[in-house]
């Protein structure tokens, strides 16, 4: 394929990163992935074979990002598009009975774990002087529900790193804060439980997801958008 583009994508053992490489692979770009799951991890490399690259990585870990992106940029894997997707959400509860370790856990992976993977990602994508940075929010990005403030106030982090981050970076590349809109996911299920059921499932929603992803570009530069 003429556009093959590198791609990599925080979070693709399940839900939106998982479909997401599905797409891509199919449509012949070169997709980098990372997860916690080990397991998650071989059974990626076994199915999409070496001109893919997946990887363990905990992305709340500066070093674990770190390695992982100093190692792809060496093997000239600079991302054309870096999606930074993984996250996690708060069991539900008001704010006060959130523990202080879960707080802490949803932090450091939903805000650190982005800044890290710019913070060793992007340096080599500014050098080479194009890239696109797709940074996933939510429409609790944009909104409140009660019962996920954690989860809120990471996601409109999101798009105050994003809108600072779209006016630091140079010409010619664009970073996005993308709200997905509302999939049928482990994360969902852990908020609507069955009522996750009553929305599209991760494989249809990247049928749309992927492309629009694909068409990003500088115009696009520190804008909140959506899937639609
Ligand atoms: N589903 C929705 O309706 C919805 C709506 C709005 C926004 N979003 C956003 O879309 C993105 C994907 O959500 P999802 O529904 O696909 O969630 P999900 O089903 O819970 O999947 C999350 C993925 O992130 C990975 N992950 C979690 N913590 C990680 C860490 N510390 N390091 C590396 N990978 C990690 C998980 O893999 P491991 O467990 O293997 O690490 C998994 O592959 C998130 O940013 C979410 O906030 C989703």
């Amino acid at each position: 394929m003429s556009d093959s583009r590198i791609i990599a994508i925080t979070g693709v053992t399940r839900g939106l990163g998982a479909a997401l490489v599905d797409f891509f692979v199919k449509e012949g770009h070169r997709v980098c992935g990372c997860g916690r799951s080990s397991e998650g991890v071989a059974e990626l490399n076994e199915k999409h074979g070496s001109s893919h690259d997946f990887s363990v990585v905990n992305v709340a870990r500066n070093d674990d990002v770190k390695n992982w992106a100093t190692r792809l940029i060496k093997e000239g894997k600079t991302p054309d598009i870096l999606i930074n997707n993984a996250a996690l959400i708060n069991v539900s509860a008001t704010l006060w009975k959130v523990p202080e370790e879960e707080f802490s856990q949803l932090i450091d992976v939903n805000i650190k774990g982005v800044y890290y993977s710019i913070r060793w990602f992007v340096p080599a994508m500014i050098e080479r002087g194009s890239g696109v940075i797709v940074n996933f929010s939510s429409g609790w990005g944009r909104s409140v529900s009660p019962e996920v403030a954690p989860y809120c106030s990471s996601k409109w982090a999101i798009e105050g790193l994003s809108k600072a981050l779209a006016e630091e970076i140079p010409q010619g590349m664009a970073v996005i804060p993308l709200n997905p809109g509302i999939i049928d996911t482990d994360m969902l299920r852990s908020c609507f439980a069955a009522g996750a059921g009553n929305f599209p499932k991760a494989e249809e929603w990247a049928t749309r997801a992927a492309p629009f992803i694909l068409n990003l570009g500088p115009k696009d530069n520190g804008q909140s958008l959506s899937v639609s």
